[in-house]
């Protein structure tokens, strides 16, 4: 296997210092604390409460079942041992319609009231719809990232989903549209609602309503290739002024070289070779001929805080390295080494830099 040729930080499972660090210092990402955890044990969405309020019923039912079992045995284990002097065979009772009627019509009972409580959680949960006033994002699922658009905002980014928070005085949900463009995916932020199965020629929906700003980590659900496990996804939970800020800088222009201390030239000439490669085919960026939708959309690449879905913090070393070839951070991935010289790399990694 080829080992990587630059130091890294690979975000598996979402725990990683360096990775959370790095959100923590992104202008974007200020907000709220960085959980680096993904937990379904600490919901800050209503769709996630829900679901954890029936697993504490489900498992406090579960818990009284096994310790009256296990009681009933221990005492009978106990109350009925063999005594010193006493080998003569107890005597054999047959038959209780008290005891046949009781482990029949306690058991109907407990399935009953978990049928009862999961149908309402899921009728809680499950939208048909999109409701007045709730923002709408459409996630579909690529191998292996996620594409992430707001139709209505006009904003088109991947593997960093940014929402507003829902506050006591103005509740704001988001609807999520989840397509796929390949293979069955699942999408799943544990602190924020349920997993939802990401299908082919289908649309399911979901919702989630953060009621805390911060970030959060997700996690694609369901195997669905080499890269699976590195398909992950952040979740920006903003103030709505400060969402709004975002959106609008998402659909401005790209900083210009000044902007960033790059050499205009080099950016000039990265551009260039973008323009002239490959990458056009698979990327989306904004004022150039790259309209391609097999790979994320680049034109505020350095809005993110990670590149390959997770796989690698996004500093010029990974990008470079990755341009160079991918596949050291991720392998598999379906976009290939790019094979361009050193001067090359630099250039790109130049224009690169300025899509803030
Ligand atoms: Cu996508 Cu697993």
């Amino acid at each position: 296997m080829q080992r990587p040729k630059v130091a890294r930080t690979v975000l598996t499972g979402g725990v990683v210092a360096g990775v959370v660090a790095a959100a923590a210092r992104g202008a974007l990402a200020a907000e709220g604390p960085v959980h680096p955890v993904p937990n379904p044990f600490a919901p800050v969405s209503p769709p996630a409460e829900s679901i954890l309020e029936l697993s504490f019923l489900v498992m406090a039912i579960a818990a009284g079942i096994f310790v009256t079992v296990s009681g009933v045995l221990f005492w009978c284990v106990w109350r009925y041992r063999q005594r010193p002097g006493d080998d003569h065979e107890p005597p054999q009772v047959y038959g209780s319609n008290q005891i046949e009627w009781a482990w029949t019509i306690v058991p109907i009972l407990i399935v009953l009231v978990l049928f009862l409580a999961t149908a309402r959680t899921i009728n809680e949960l499950q939208a048909s719809e999109t409701p007045e006033g709730a923002l709408k994002v459409t996630i579909i699922g690529h191998q292996w990232w996620w594409e992430i658009r707001y139709p209505e905002l006009g904003v088109v980014t991947a593997n960093e989903l940014h929402l507003p928070v829902s506050t006591e005085a103005a509740r704001r949900a988001t609807y999520l549209t989840l397509e796929s463009q390949d293979v069955i995916h699942s999408f799943w932020i544990p602190q924020l609602a349920g997993k939802l199965d990401v299908v082919p020629n289908k649309r399911n929906l979901l919702w989630v309503e953060p009621q805390e700003t911060g970030t959060f980590l997700g996690q694609c659900a369901e195997y669905c290739g080499t890269q699976h496990a590195k398909m992950m996804l952040r979740v920006v939970v903003h103030e709505p002024a400060a969402f709004e800020r975002w959106a609008t800088a998402q659909r401005a222009a790209a900083a210009s070289a000044a902007d960033v201390g790059v050499d205009p030239a080099k950016v000039a000439a990265g551009r260039d070779v973008f323009q002239r490669t490959a990458c056009i085919n698979c990327h989306t960026l904004d004022g150039t001929n790259g309209d391609g939708r097999f790979g994320p959309d680049l034109s505020h690449l350095m809005s993110r805080t990670t590149i390959g879905a997770g796989a690698a913090t996004n500093t010029p070393e990974n990008l470079r390295a990755w341009i160079d070839d991918p596949h050291q951070f991720k392998p598999g991935v379906l976009m290939p080494a790019m094979k361009l010289d050193d001067a090359e790399l630099d250039q790109l990694t130049a224009f690169l830099l300025t899509l803030r």
